[in-house]
This record gives structure tokens, sequence and C-alpha cells, in this order.
């Protein structure tokens, strides 16, 4: 077990590091008197409340509150754990990380990542050991005729390190669970399954096995496909320590080890459709995990690549999967950046489509990809009838409601100029309209009928729409609000996280025995009219406007304190300072 980082090393490395670059390269900032800005990337806001300071190495948001150091940055940032952020940053800096002498030094977080090593170690072993198999087991034969008559070569399945679990209930079991701990591991990595009598078995038998690495090349699951036509077709890891579906993309790693630098990235849905892809040249294609396309997956991408192109199915569930991957990019569109979707003809996938047409047919079928914007006014123009005056104002303001979850830029002028198009008006009308208030929402309005605070509604969004809550910042904050049912949200929220593909029923049954579960289930069974056009993307966009206005709640309320505060005593030059700041995100939200 390797020593925990010496206390000294880490300061040695935050007085080398430069904050204000290192946030820099991954969100745009600019000089702000002695300081930086830029608007926050943990939560949505319009005007800049994310503040870093060169002085003292700290970035602070008046918005969300956020706040850290370089380390704590890469951490909220990039998701890393301490000891990978603390790794990150020596990379950056060219030197290695000094550990202490001895491995027991206690602190929490080696602690931790010890033991997730083990298990990334573990399920390492497994996988080669399924990749064994593959070439030794007695049915091998089948196997790989399987995979040949699937137009898979050796070559591609050692790529992607492709394995085959035995006809067994023990076989990793056996291998590698011999004693009590080392069993109560595999079934920590989801390798084995546990009966209700205690009895534990292998969870994946007679599959092929394609197993699943983060970005740093780390296994961390396997997706098992029956070889055949038997039921399910795929079998996958469930949640574990070390495995989140919402936030892992099949074939990313694939991708980053093929190109040092990635032009295009394409989205398709299935293990299959990835590996055949990059066996006919197109190397550059992901999987998300079941789950649709998450704000997660999206930010992973386009840090990685300035140009995603979505591949769905042209039924009505592809489009509905690409309308939710559209919803979710917005956010984080960015001067620069691409996102394209492409329709397949019915009963293709890539996998069947490129076999067919080969790569170069492929490729300029990509090439013929739709633009977003296209997309997305298609979509609107589909779904309301913009023949009438009606019609039009109905789609200038749900095109608005749209429009501004793209930050202010190119990409948002490019989409106002096509809205512009659409409704025939011209620029200023249209800036006009942009700036006048927008109409109530229909959850203000129906509030009032059926007597619904923000929070219960809110609650009852995440219940009936669990995946609207994959895309929500950290909600610790609400905390500090005098609002009932906050703890409830935050966390049905949390256990939405845990299991992003989580059902209404599933949620709801993790609260049976609870004195809350009543009040849930009526609220799970309410009727949430109101965003029949847009589905979940409405109930999204509902869901992230109700938390904004939680957020104004908060900043009024530390606004208030503070002003009370100057009644009776002199603020500080940083209360000042702070009070200004609050005045103007108050005014601008
Ligand atoms: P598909 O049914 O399109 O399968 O599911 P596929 O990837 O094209 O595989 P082949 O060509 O039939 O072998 C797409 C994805 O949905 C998930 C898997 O991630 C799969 O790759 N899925 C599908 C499951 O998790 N479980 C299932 O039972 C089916
Ligand atoms: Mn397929």
């Amino acid at each position: 077990m390797a020593g925990r980082i010496s206390q000294q090393f880490i300061d040695d490395l935050l007085a080398r590091v430069d904050i204000v670059s290192l946030i820099d390269q991954r969100v745009r900032l600019k000089k702000a008197g002695k300081n930086y800005q830029a608007c926050c990337p943990f939560h949505n806001e319009k005007t800049p409340s994310f503040t870093v300071s060169p002085d003292k190495q700290f970035y602070h948001c008046f918005g969300c509150g956020a706040h850290g150091n370089a380390i704590g940055f890469l951490m909220e940032y990039e998701r890393f754990e301490f000891v990978e952020a603390v790794e990150e940053l020596a990379s950056l800096m060219g030197v290695e990380v000094q550990r202490e002498e001895s491995g027991h030094g206690g602190a929490r977080s080696s602690q931790t990542i010890a033991q997730s090593s083990d298990l990334y170690e573990l399920m390492q072993h497994v996988n080669r050991f399924y990749q064994y198999q593959l070439r030794k087991n007695v049915r091998s034969q089948t196997v790989i005729d399987y995979l040949k008559q699937r137009g898979l070569n050796g070559e591609i399945a050692k790529d992607f390190g492709i394995g085959y679990s035995p006809d067994e209930w023990d076989a990793v079991s056996r291998q590698f669970g011999q004693n009590r701990e080392q069993s109560d591991q595999l079934l920590r990595c989801g390798l084995l399954i546990e009966n209700e009598n205690g009895r534990r078995y292998d969870r994946f038998r007679d599959r092929l096995m394609f197993p699943i690495r983060d970005r740093r090349g780390r296994y961390i699951g396997f997706g098992g496909r029956v070889l055949g036509d038997g039921t399910p077709k795929y079998l996958n890891s469930p949640e574990t320590d070390i495995f989140h579906k919402g936030r892992e993309l099949y074939g990313f790693y694939e991708v980053r080890q093929k190109h040092k630098k990635i032009d295009k990235l394409l989205v398709v849905e299935g293990y299959m459709d990835v590996v055949s892809l990059a066996q006919f040249g197109v190397d550059y294609a992901v999987a998300s995990l079941g789950t649709s396309t998450t704000a997660e997956h999206l930010q992973m991408m386009f840090r990685a690549s300035n140009r995603i192109i979505c591949c769905y199915d042209g039924d009505r569930a592809g489009r509905d999967a690409a309308w939710r991957a559209l919803i979710n990019a917005l956010p984080q569109l960015r001067d620069g950046v691409e996102m394209q979707f492409m329709f397949l003809p019915d009963g293709e996938d890539p996998d069947t489509l490129v076999r067919s047409i080969g790569k170069a047919a492929f490729e300029e079928q990509l090439e013929q990809a739709m633009p977003l914007s296209e997309f997305m006014f298609d979509k609107l123009s589909q779904e309301i009838d913009t023949r009438t005056d009606a019609g039009l104002s109905h789609m200038a303001n749900e095109a608005r409601q749209l429009i501004n979850q793209v930050q202010a830029g190119f990409y948002q002028d490019m989409l106002k100029s096509t809205l512009a198009r659409w409704l025939r008006w011209d620029e200023q009308r249209l800036e006009r309209f942009f700036t006048s208030p927008a109409p109530k929402n229909a959850w203000k309005t129906q509030r009032s009928v059926l007597k619904l605070t923000p929070m219960r509604r809110a609650i009852a969004i995440v219940l009936q729409y669990p995946e609207c809550a994959l895309d929500v910042p950290n909600l610790e904050y609400l905390r500090a609000l005098p609002l009932n049912g906050s703890q409830l949200l935050i966390e049905l929220v949390q256990q939405i996280r845990q299991k992003p593909d989580i059902t209404t029923a599933q949620l709801l049954e993790r609260w049976r025995e609870r004195p809350e579960a009543t009040a849930l289930n009526k609220m799970a069974s309410i009727n949430l009219e109101g965003n029949e056009l847009i589905g979940i993307s409405g109930y999204n966009q509902e869901l992230n406007d109700i938390l904004a206005s939680f957020i104004e709640q908060l900043l009024q309320q530390r606004y208030d304190a503070l002003l009370q505060k100057s009644f009776s005593q002199a603020l500080s030059r940083e209360e000042k300072q702070e009070m200004l700041q609050l005045q103007i995100e108050l005014r601008s939200s």
C-alpha cells in the first residue's frame, strides 16, 4: 500500500501552481480588477459571479457558494478524488508525488483510494481471466464463431479487451473469491450476486464480455452479451463505488488512446456499434451505457473534442433521446464547438450500416448530419402549428426558453437569427422580445390551482421524471434555506444519482418504511400538467427554474442579513464588496 501524501508536498504543490491559469484552461476567465471572473461552471448563470483570486490562490462563487483551491477545483470540476487531483497537479508541474514512508498514515482520503485501487486491480484481473477464457474455455469455439458471425476479428476483440464469462455459477468466485474478504470485494465490484439465502454466485455466465474502462483506462465495469437470442440481451455491471453509468462512456478511453487530438466524437447506442465501427476504421465512437446522454457525458466529450455527432434511431424513441441530449447540451455550447445529429434509417444501427455501406459512405453520411439548430427548429415546428399567429407566438416563447440556456456569444446569436427567420421578425423586434419579461411559466400559474409550493413541485418532478435530477448541480446549499422539503429533495436527488436509470417505483420503494412515504406517493401521482410540448425537457427546464429561484432566495437572504448587520455596525471591506456583488446578481436574476 502506498504511503499517504505528505502535507509538505501538498503545500509545495499549491505554492507552485497558478490557479488562474489552471482554471483559465477550463473556464475562460476575464480580468476584473485584481481578480478574474467567469460565469460559474458549477451552476447555471448569465452574469459572472465566479471569481478567482491570484493573491489568495482561491476561487469563490457568490452565486452558489462553490469555493476552494487548485486541488478543490480539480476535484469539483474534473470530479477527481483527492489523490487523483494531487497527482494531476503534480504531473502538470512535472514533479513526482512524494509519499510518507509508512503505509499506515491513516489519512481519510488515501484510505478510501487504497480500497478503490484494490477494486480497480481486481477488475483488471477478472478481465484478464475473461479474455483468457475466450481462448481456452471448452466453449471457446462457439464464442469465437459468434464473434466471427458478427463480423468481428481477433485484433479488434483484443483492442477492446473482449472476453468470455464461462457457463458456470462460480467460475469467478472460485478463481478470485477464496476467502470471505475477497468474496466481499467481488460483491462490491458487482461481479457476484448474493441471493436471499446469502449464497453468492457469478453475475455473468456464458456471455461475451465487454469491459468498460474509465477515462484513465482503469477497468470499472462490464457489459455482457448473451451468445444468441436469449434475454436479457445485455447484462451490465450495477453501479458500484468505482462505476457510475451517468458519468462513463464506453469506448472513450480507447478513442483517446487512438487520437492525440480528437477532431470529432460520434455518440452511438451500443457496445457492438462502437466496436464494429472501430473495426471499420471509424475509431472515434463512444456509447452511453444504457442511459441517455447526460450533461456529464457531454461535458466530458466537449472537453475532449469540439465536435460531437449524436447518432440515433430515426424512430420516435431515438428522436426523444436526441432531444434530451440537445437540452443537456445547450448550457455547454460555446464558440467553436459543434453538435450535430444523425438519424438512422429504420431497422439499421451503426453496426449494420457501416457493414453494408462501408467506411467512406458512412462518413459521408456523418458529414450530412443535421446541425443542432436545424434539429431544434425542426422539432419545434413539428410540434407547433406555425401557420397561425398563436402558433408563432407559442414557438417564439418555447424557442426563447431554449435559447436562453445557451451562453451569450456566437451560438446564442446564431440561434436567435434562425428564430428571427422563422418568425419573419427583424433583429430589433427579436431583441425586444428577448429583453421583455418571459410569460408566466406554466408551473407558476398552476401552482395556485394545485397549491403546490415550488419545493413540492420540484419534488414531484424528480419523483415522476427522475432523469431530470441527473443534471442538477449539488443541492447542499438548500439546507441554508428555511424551506420545508429541502432535505427530502436533496436525498431524492442523491438516490437518483446513485442509480441514474432509477424508475419512480424504485425510488418510492426506498422510502417505504419512512414517514414521508405517504406524501411522496401522493406527489408521484399528481398530474404535472404544463409541459406537454417538450415533455421531459420541459420538466428539466422547470426544475432548473425552480432551483434558480431558490438560489435567488439564498442570495436575498444573505443580502438581507448583511443589510441588517450594516444598521448596527460597520461592514468590513469584503462584506461591502459582497453586498455590491449580491446586488448585481439579484438585479440580473
Ligand atoms: P441494442 O439492443 O441496440 O444492442 O442496445 P446492440 O448494441 O445493437 O447489440 P447487438 O448488435 O444486438 O449485439 C443498445 C445498448 O443498450 C443497452 C446496451 O448498452 C446496448 O449496447 N442494453 C440493451 C442493455 O443494457 N440491456 C439490454 O438488454 C439491451
Ligand atoms: Mn446492433
